[in-house]
C-alpha cells in the first residue's frame, strides 16, 4: 500500500514490492509475467505505454530451432550465434539461448502470440541472416519464427495481457530516476517521477531489473525509438558499477535513405536482394554462400564498400536498393505488410513496382549491463570476474549476458529478450526470500538521486538539451561509424569528452514537474551520454577488427589480445576507465552428456 512520507523539497509515494521491473518492453514484460506468475508481489515501471515499448517495432522474427520447415538443431544455432559474435559472446550464456528457445516460443504460441502458420498449422519460420545449417556450411535455415512482419508488436501485446492478468502492477508514464543503493553495493530499489501527474515515488525492492532498452538514440540515424536512451546504463554508471562491450554498435543493413526506418531482414529471407548502381548483386561477390543473408555487420561492410567505391544509387550515389518487386505480390502481402506499407509511407515506393532506398543505420547495441545468463548484474573484480551485484538484475538489450558479443544474428534479439526475461523470473524465485523485509531505502542515496534530478530541473545555462543531443548524435555518426580508424576515434573521443563538459551549463526552459519534457530529454540526455562516452572510449582502445567493430588501421580479429570483453567505469567528470574480462568458452554440457564439441565452436576465420 502506498504511503506519504515528508522529505526535502519532494514528498515521496513509497511503495513495497518483491520485484521492481523497470521497462516494459519484450524482455520487462516477460520478466514481470514470470515473476508475477511466481505470486511475487511485482512492478512494473515504464516511461511509455507498455504497448509503445521499442519491441512493438520489431519485424523480421524470433529464433528457434523449431524443425517446423527443415532439419535444425540447438546445436547448428549455438554454433551460428558463436560465429555470429565473432567469438566474443559467452559460450554458457548463448547454449543457453539457444537450448531454451524452442521451449521459451511454444510459451510464447501458449500465451496467446498469433504467429503466421505453416499449411500444416505449424509457427511458420523463414530465413534471417547468418543462420545456416550444418555448422554454418549451408544452406540458410528456415529458424526464425514470424507473426507476418510484425513480430514484436504480437508479442508485446500479448506478455502484456499475460501480466495483467496475473495481477502485476504496472506504473505507466513514470521515469526511472536513479537506483537506491545501500552502502555495501547493493540495490534496494529505484526513484521514478510519474510525468502525468508530478509525484515523486521510491520504490522499495528485494530485486531491481532493468529491461530499459538500448541507447540507439545516441547517434543521428537509428531505428530505434526516439526513447531508446539507455536509461538503465545511465543509471548503472551513476550507481559506480561497469557497462560492457560498449564498441560494438551494430548498424542493419536496410533502414530506410532518409528516414531510418527499419526494413526487415526478413525482406531478404523471403528473397528480397540488393543491387548496386550497375544493377550487380553485390553480395555474391562477397559472400559466395550466404550471399544477402550473410550476417548483418558483413552486409553493412559491403554495402558501404560499394558506396564509396562510387556505385551507390541515387542522385548522390549514396544509397543501395533493395528489390521486392519481383516477389509475388500475395507474398507481399501475406508476409510482409507492414514493410510495404513504411516503404509506400516513408520512401514513396510500391514495393511491388520499384526497388527500396536503403543504407545502413544503427539498430542494436551488443553491448550493455553486464550479466550472468540468470540476468544478474555483475560487478567484476580481477579476483572474480563473475561477482554478482545483489538485488540488481538486467535483461534484454539494456543487458549484455554476452549472447551477441560483437555482433547480434537478426531475430536473436527477440528471442534473448524471452529466454532471459524467463530467466530471470527463475532466478528471482531461487534467490528472493520472500519471508524477509523488504529493505528501506539508504538516505544518502535517496539524496544524491534527488539533488541530481533538481539540479537539472533548475539547470538555467546557455546550452538548450536539444543543442548538445544533437552535437552528440553528430560525434557518434560521424566518428564511430560502421568503419572506424584510430583518428575517427580520437576525434571522437574529444568530441563526446567536449560536450560531457558543457553538460554542466545546460538549459532546461520548463520547470514544471507535469508532463516536462524538457527535463525529460535532458534526464534521457545524461543517460545517453553515459553510453555514449563509454562507447568511443571502448572503441578507441579496442586495436583489432571483430564483428562490429571494424577498424580500418586494425584490420583483422586479434584473438590473442583482444578476445576479452571490455569493462567501462565511468567517473562523474567522464572520465572512463577501461579493464577487461575474460569470455567465458566452456559450454555447459558437455559433449558426451548431448552437448556442442568443444572444436566445432573453436575460433577460426569468419566467412559466409
Ligand atoms: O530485420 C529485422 O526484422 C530485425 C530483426 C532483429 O533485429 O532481430
Amino acid at each position: 500500500m502506498a504511503t506519504a512520507q515528508t522529505a526535502p523539497a519532494y514528498q515521496f509515494v513509497d511503495h513495497k514490492f518483491d520485484v521492481v521491473v523497470v521497462g516494459a518492453g519484450g524482455a520487462g514484460l516477460r520478466a514481470t509475467l514470470g515473476m508475477a506468475e511466481q505470486g511475487l508481489k511485482t512492478a512494473c515501471i515504464t516511461k511509455v505505454f507498455p504497448t509503445r515499448s521499442h519491441t512493438v517495432a520489431a519485424q523480421g522474427g524470433i529464433a528457434a530451432s523449431l524443425q517446423n520447415m527443415g532439419a535444425d538443431s540447438w546445436k547448428w544455432h549455438l554454433f551460428d550465434t558463436v560465429k555470429g559474435s565473432d567469438w566474443l559472446g559467452d559460450v554458457d550464456a548463448m547454449e543457453y539461448l539457444t537450448r531454451e528457445a524452442p521451449a521459451a516460443v511454444y510459451e510464447l504460441e501458449h500465451y496467446g502470440v498469433p504467429f503466421s502458420r505453416t499449411e500444416e498449422g505449424k509457427i511458420y519460420q523463414r530465413p534471417f541472416g547468418g543462420h545456416m545449417m550444418n555448422y554454418g556450411d549451408g544452406p540458410p535455415v528456415q529458424r526464425t519464427c514470424a507473426a507476418a512482419d510484425r513480430t514484436g508488436h504480437a508479442i508485446l501485446h500479448t506478455l502484456y495481457g499475460q501480466s495483467i492478468k496475473h495481477n502485476a502492477q504496472f506504473f505507466i508514464e513514470y521515469f526511472a530516476l536513479d537506483l537506491i543503493m545501500d552502502p555495501d553495493g547493493t540495490c534496494t530499489g529505484v526513484i521514478a517521477w510519474n510525468l502525468d501527474d508530478g509525484t515523486i515515488h521510491r520504490f522499495s525492492a528485494k530485486m531491481v531489473v532493468l529491461a530499459t532498452g538500448g541507447y540507439g538514440r545516441a547517434y543521428f540515424s537509428a531505428t530505434s525509438a526516439h526513447t531508446c536512451t539507455g536509461d538503465g546504463g545511465g543509471m548503472v554508471a551513476r550507481a559506480g558499477l561497469p557497462l560492457q562491450d560498449m564498441e560494438f554498435v551494430q548498424f542493419h543493413p536496410t533502414g530506410i535513405y532518409g528516414a531510418g526506418c527499419l526494413i526487415t531482414e526478413g525482406a531478404r529471407g523471403e528473397g528480397g536482394y540488393l543491387v548496386n548502381s550497375e544493377g550487380e548483386r553485390f553480395m555474391e561477390r562477397y559472400a559466395p554462400s550466404a550471399k544477402d543473408l550473410a550476417s548483418r555487420d558483413v552486409v553493412s561492410r559491403c554495402m558501404t564498400l560499394e558506396i564509396r567505391d562510387g556505385r551507390g544509387v541515387g542522385k548522390n550515389k549514396d544509397h543501395i536498393f533493395l528489390h521486392l518487386d519481383h516477389l509475388d505480390p500475395a507474398v507481399l502481402h501475406e508476409r510482409l505488410p507492414g514493410i510495404s506499407e513504411s516503404a509506400q509511407i516513408f520512401a514513396g515506393v510500391d514495393v511491388t513496382k520499384e526497388p527500396i532506398p536503403v543504407l545502413p543505420t544503427v539498430h542494436y547495441n551488443m553491448g550493455g549491463i553486464p550479466t550472468n545468463y540468470w540476468g544478474e548484474v555483475l560487478n567484476p573484480t580481477p579476483e572474480n570476474p563473475d561477482r554478482v551485484t545483489p538485488g540488481l538484475m538486467a535483461v534484454g538489450e539494456a543487458g549484455c549476458a554476452s549472447v551477441h558479443g560483437a555482433n547480434r544474428l537478426g531475430s536473436n534479439s527477440l528471442i534473448d529478450l524471452v529466454v532471459f526475461g524467463r530467466a530471470a523470473a527463475i532466478r528471482a524465485g531461487q534467490v528472493i526470500d520472500r519471508e524477509a523485509p523488504i529493505p528501506s531505502p539508504n538516505q544518502a542515496s535517496v539524496d544524491k538521486i534527488m539533488a541530481r534530478f533538481d539540479r537539472l530541473r533548475y539547470a538555467n545555462g546557455s546550452s538548450p538539451t536539444a543543442k548538445l543531443r544533437e552535437k552528440m548524435q553528430r560525434a557518434m555518426q560521424e566518428d564511430a561509424a560502421v568503419f572506424r580508424t584510430q583518428e575517427s576515434l580520437e576525434n571522437g573521443c574529444q568530441r563526446i569528452s567536449a560536450i560531457w563538459k558543457e553538460l554542466p551549463d545546460i538549459k532546461v526552459s520548463d520547470r514544471s514537474m507535469i508532463w516536462n519534457s524538457d527535463l525529460v530529454e535532458t534526464l534521457e540526455l545524461e543517460n545517453l551520454m553515459a553510453n555514449a562516452i563509454c562507447t568511443v572510449y571502448g572503441a578507441e582502445a579496442r586495436k583489432e577488427s571483430r564483428g562490429a567493430h571494424a577498424r580500418e588501421d586494425f584490420s583483422s580479429r586479434d584473438d590473442v589480445n583482444w578476445r576479452v570483453h571490455t569493462l567501462s567505469h565511468l567517473d562523474p567528470d567522464g572520465t572512463v576507465t577501461l579493464s577487461y574480462r575474460p569470455v567465458h568458452t566452456e559450454p555447459l554440457l558437455k559433449e558426451e552428456d548431448g552437448g556442442i564439441s568443444l572444436a566445432k565452436i573453436a575460433p577460426k576465420a569468419r566467412v559466409y
